[in-house]
């Protein structure tokens, strides 16, 4: 089978890859790299389950071809907590019990990284649109909001030095 060789950068280390041109960033990231965080819902692009950042913006990864993923930045929720300690996203997740099955919780995180990023303070209907490709079959979705919002308040207070 003809193989392309690609280089990706995921949570910050360098792959050089041959993958055939069918196969998608999920499995290149599950199948090959080991990197389970990322999970196979629908497999079409309705779930969001697969979520994770292409250089900062949340993609569906079952949708993506790993080719089309050639000298970008990957993060994975692997990369959120390089050394075992929780970013404050996940932190928040946990304190609010944001979390159930945890099936949809990678890509729920990663979404509201991506938001936070761009928007440190955003209100709860930009939060709400942000998360809206992440279906979330347990939680009914108002933790996980909160859990966003304390997030944002927590990583901004620590930036401006504000008390959290
Ligand atoms: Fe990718 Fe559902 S598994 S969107
Ligand atoms: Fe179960 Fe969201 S916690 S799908």
């Amino acid at each position: 089978m003809k193989k392309s060789l690609i280089t990706i950068t995921v949570n910050d280390r360098q792959y050089d890859l041959a993958v055939p041109a069918h196969r998608t960033l999920l499995q290149v990231l599950r199948e090959d790299l080991g990197l389970t965080g990322a999970k196979h819902g629908c497999g079409l692009g309705e779930c969001g389950a697969c979520t994770v950042l292409v250089d900062g913006t949340p993609v569906n990864s079952c949708l993506m071809l790993a080719v089309q993923a050639h000298g970008c930045k990957v993060t994975t929720i692997e990369g959120l907590a390089p050394e075992g300690r929780l970013h404050p996203i996940q932190e928040a997740f946990v304190e609010h019990g944001a979390i159930q099955c945890g099936f949809c919780t990678p890509g729920m995180i990663l979404s509201a990284k991506a938001l936070l990023d761009r928007n440190p303070r955003p209100t709860e209907g930009e939060i709400r649109s942000a998360i809206s490709g992440n279906l979330c079959r347990c939680t009914g979705y108002q933790k996980i909001v909160e859990a966003i919002e304390s997030a944002s308040r927590t990583m901004a207070g620590s930036v401006t030095g504000e008390m959290p």
